[in-house]
């Protein structure tokens, strides 16, 4: 039999990851950076960049974000750079010395490959058959929760909550919702602009604030940063106003969780409401699982919880999808 590659893609709006059964995974900013002009390609030495590299080389280049959200799917110039990156991000696993490559791939829920007839051109030439599948549904499988559970990804781009049963949930198990990673950074930099009249933030410096201090919770911390005021250095407490743009997030997922319980088969309900997993890079706000259980609370009892290692949750569950099921759930893409 010909030597196989099983891969697991987690297409994300801020980062991939992707995951072999050869046992590596990498996970790379989803950025791509075409250099300017000849001067900036003469200088960089190369026609396209990834990840890190291209945010660090920004100035000289034009970035694109090819999963972000807003991104038209038949955008030319998008679509050719998301084409070069998932091609870069296959290319990281080796997997020339393999004959035959077969991918389960989660996508954005916003990146509407309706007849996936863009997302098959993207990988055509890379995976020889492919198996598209939800975040959500790729999370629960990672974690052996099947059964009966209610997962949320919190993400850059979109929180996306699903009831999984032991099968593939349907639209009708889905609720996407826009309030996620990306929509905190807006929050919180429009907080502090307000507090610090003149203070020079950019959305990176917000977002990394945020993943160093993120939390929920009654008690207020103390969140010191330093930040430029009209270009005068100033180190400035954002502790009250972390919490405030972290708990303002509490809400949205509260509802959206409730409305995938309640039009859940009845027999479902109870196990659910007892099985609700916090996913995404999202999930690492500090004291999320118990702020969101005490929002619900009102449903009757429930149990919330984190994933371990929640950024490469998905791709990790996406591998296991890919060894395990039978090849006629695959679509040949030769
Ligand atoms: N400690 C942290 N606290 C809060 N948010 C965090 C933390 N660490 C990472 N994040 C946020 O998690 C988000 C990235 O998570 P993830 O990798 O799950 O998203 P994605 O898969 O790229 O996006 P999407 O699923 O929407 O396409 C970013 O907004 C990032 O800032
Ligand atoms: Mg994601």
């Amino acid at each position: 039999m010909a030597e196989r590659l099983y891969i697991g893609i987690d297409l994300g709006t801020y980062q991939s990851t992707i995951a072999s059964s050869a046992g590596t995974t990498n996970t790379i900013q989803t950025v791509v950076g075409r250099p300017k002009d000849p001067v900036a390609r003469n200088f960089l030495g190369r026609d396209v960049l990834f990840g890190a590299d291209a945010l660090k080389n920004k100035l000289a280049c034009k970035i694109f974000y090819p999963m972000s959200s807003g991104v038209a799917q038949d955008d030319e110039a998008n679509l050719a750079a998301a084409k070069a990156f998932v091609t870069h991000l296959i290319e990281s696993v080796d997997p020339e010395e393999y004959d035959e490559v077969l991918g389960v791939i989660c996508s954005p829920s916003h990146v509407s490959f309706t007849d996936k007839s863009n997302l098959v051109a993207t990988l055509r030439g890379l995976v020889n058959a492919i198996m598209v599948v939800t975040e959500p549904f790729a999370t629960a499988f990672a974690v052996e929760e099947i059964a009966g559970s209610l997962v949320v990804d919190i993400g850059a781009g979109t929180t996306d909550i699903a009831r999984i049963y032991g099968t593939f949930p349907t639209d009708e198990d889905q609720l996407t919702i826009q309030e996620a990673g990306d929509w905190l950074d807006g929050e919180l930099a429009e907080m502090i602009r307000k507090k610090f009249t003149g203070a020079q933030i950019t959305k990176d410096m917000v977002r990394r604030w945020k993943e160093e201090a993120s939390y929920v919770g009654a008690e207020t911390k103390e969140v010191m940063v330093e930040l430029s005021v009209e270009g005068k250095k100033q180190v400035v407490d954002i502790g009250d106003l972390m919490q405030e743009a972290c708990e303002s997030i509490i809400p949205k997922i509260g509802n959206a969780i409730k409305k995938i319980i309640a039009t859940a088969d009845p027999e479902l309900q109870p196990v659910i409401r007892n099985n609700i997993i916090l996913s995404g890079g999202g999930s690492l706000i500090v004291g999320l699982a118990d702020r969101v259980a005490k929002e619900i609370a009102d449903i009757g009892d429930v149990r919330v919880w984190c994933v371990e290692d929640p950024l490469e949750k998905v791709a990790e569950g996406a591998l296991d999808l890919a060894q395990q099921m039978p090849d006629e759930m695959y679509t040949s893409i030769e």
